[in-house]
């Protein structure tokens, strides 16, 4: 099930059409607490197709945020509290640290059995000797995972595309859990939802983004590009073959059709290389993998995601470590080599 036009999609070719999206949810407000990335995205394409919505934030950047895109105090934007007390659906899209922090206070003593509490991580109750978050029982909660960053979410919506999610139900006290699941997954933009249980997706999801997705990629680019420019190879050519051919040309080759589809559009020599290079590469990062996994299931990583986002000076620390990051030669490099791309057209 994957389309073009969300939007023409969803009227004409699936179950969950916008109007019985919309006459489903007719009489539910959805309380969004948390306005990052996920937050925004989901409450800006939940309200552009129609349906209920208010924020729930503390008075920090993200609510003067909300208001920038049009919420308004003691209308559709409130305290968290607040919102957890006037929501049907609870979407809690704080940060994973911040649901940690709000929960005995802002969220559970609000919490009724008619409402259902909705995640976009499996984070919090899986990992509950940690986050202390654990459900009342008596009411339905769900997950919706979008496989992408918030900003991809809206990004596409506008487009008339959308993001592939996960869905999971971890209580079902209606008898109506899953289904809820699927019409919000619709509701906030996915184009394609599949099952999973809450612990698969958080596992897979912190393994993905510390490896592949995010941490390992950057590593691997930061291997070949230092080893071409200890090599005597210039910055230029050290980018164009590192980072600028996969991102441009072979990445999208693979999204499009498959990796071989990506070898069968590479030269013949490139070809012999890499298919006999890929096992090489695979026998040295499976053991670096495993060693992640085990990291990620003893709950070594979320230690530390909560020990160090709820510091203070967490974001200065991070926009430290980004311009870090930043000044990188390689990524100067790709700065030089973006504007070229603009010349170009
Ligand atoms: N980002 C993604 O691509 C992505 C993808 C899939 C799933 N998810 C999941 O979606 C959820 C939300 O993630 P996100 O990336 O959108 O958000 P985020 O950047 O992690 O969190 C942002 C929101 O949390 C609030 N917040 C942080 N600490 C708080 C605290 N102690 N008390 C009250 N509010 C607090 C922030 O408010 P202030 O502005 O006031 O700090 C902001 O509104 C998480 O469970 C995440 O794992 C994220």
């Amino acid at each position: 099930m994957r389309f073009g036009n969300i939007h023409e999609y969803i009227e004409k070719n699936t179950d969950y059409p916008l109007k019985r999206i919309q006459e489903y949810f007719k009489y539910t407000k959805f309380g969004i607490l948390g306005y990052g990335p996920q937050g925004r995205s989901q409450a800006l394409n939940l309200k552009d197709n129609g349906l209920n919505v208010i924020i729930g934030l503390r008075q920090g950047e993200s609510y003067k945020e909300a208001i920038k895109d049009g919420f308004i105090p003691n209308i559709n934007l409130f305290s968290i509290d607040d919102a957890v007390k006037q929501g049907d659906i609870i979407m809690n899209l704080l940060s994973d640290a911040g649901q940690k922090e709000s929960w005995h206070k802002c969220v559970l003593p609000y919490l009724t059995k008619d409402k259902t509490l909705y995640f976009s991580h499996g984070f919090s109750v899986v990992y509950k000797k940690q986050t202390n978050i654990i459900p009342p029982p008596n009411m339905d909660v769900i997950l919706v995972a979008p496989k992408g960053s918030g900003r991809t979410l809206r990004t596409a919506f506008i487009k008339g595309e959308g993001v592939n999610s996960s869905i999971a139900v971890y209580q079902d006290k209606s008898g109506f859990a899953e289904q809820n699941a699927k019409f919000i997954g619709f509701a906030i933009g996915s184009g394609y939802l599949y099952k999973t249980t809450f612990e698969n997706e958080v596992y897979s999801d912190l393994v993905g983004e510390r490896g592949v997705l995010m941490g390992a990629i950057h590593g691997l680019f930061l291997a070949q590009y230092n080893v071409l420019r200890e090599r005597g190879h210039s910055p230029s050519e050290a980018f164009n073959e590192t980072v600028e051919e996969a991102t441009q040309s072979l990445i999208p080759l693979i999204a499009e059709q498959g990796m071989d589809w990506m070898y069968k559009n590479c030269s013949t020599t490139a070809q012999r290389g890499a298919i006999d290079w890929y096992p090489k590469f695979e026998k040295v990062l499976k053991p670096l993998m495993n060693e992640l996994y085990d990291s990620v299931y003893d709950g070594t990583e979320v230690k530390n995601v909560l020990e160090q986002n709820n510091k203070k000076d967490y974001r200065y620390k991070l926009d430290e470590e980004l311009a870090l990051i930043s000044n990188m030669e390689i990524w100067k490099a790709g700065k030089t080599v973006r504007e070229l791309r603009k010349k170009d057209k």
